[in-house]
């Protein structure tokens, strides 16, 4: 997928093979820059990647965002890992992605697509996603401390 947002110049493009990815830009972003995988080890975000399908935002080649999704590609998938470059956000990189990987033609069909976010709701809004009616019905397993 091609774009050009009007006010980020150079060519914008979204890949999904992973020859394209940065794995040192994801690992540093995700480790250092986000506020929910910090300290997240190399190899931890090496076999992330790998497990996914990885979605790469890329300005003239240069990698300016992520997103992978964690999915069995026929009834749920699992967004996760979003991240722009402090230097390209607010200028549609989210969004691009965002539009990707509900476009992908992997992830047709399925019964949910599911995130979690702390303040981007307005984003995911943007593409069907709706906070959860019924949070109740939901639970979830966090490592043990000895995980971590
Ligand atoms: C959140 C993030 C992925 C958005 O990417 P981006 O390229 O900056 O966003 P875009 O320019 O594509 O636009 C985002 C749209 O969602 C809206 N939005 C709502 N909440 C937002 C938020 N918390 N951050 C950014 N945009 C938000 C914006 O207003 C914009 O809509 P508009 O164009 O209709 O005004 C990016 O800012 C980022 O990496 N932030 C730090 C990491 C993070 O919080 N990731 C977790 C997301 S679950």
């Amino acid at each position: 997928m091609t774009a050009g947002p009007d006010n980020l110049q150079g060519d914008l493009r979204i890949s999904t093979d992973p020859a394209d990815f940065d794995l040192n830009w994801i690992a540093t972003a995700l480790s250092e820059r986000s506020h929910w995988a910090l300290g997240r080890g190399r190899d931890v975000v090496e076999r992330s990647v790998a497990n996914s399908l990885g979605f790469a935002a890329l300005l003239d080649g240069r990698q300016v965002g992520f997103a992978r999704v964690v999915t069995d590609q026929a009834t749920f998938a699992w967004i996760c890992d979003v991240f722009v470059d402090e230097s390209a956000r607010g200028r549609g990189v989210g969004k691009l992605l965002t539009a990707a990987i509900v476009a992908d033609p992997r992830l047709q069909g399925l019964k949910r697509m599911m995130l979690a976010t702390t303040d981007a709701h307005g984003l995911y809004a943007q593409f069907g996603f709706e906070r959860l009616a019924r949070p109740d019905q939901w639970m979830v397993r966090m490592a043990l401390p000895k995980d971590r």
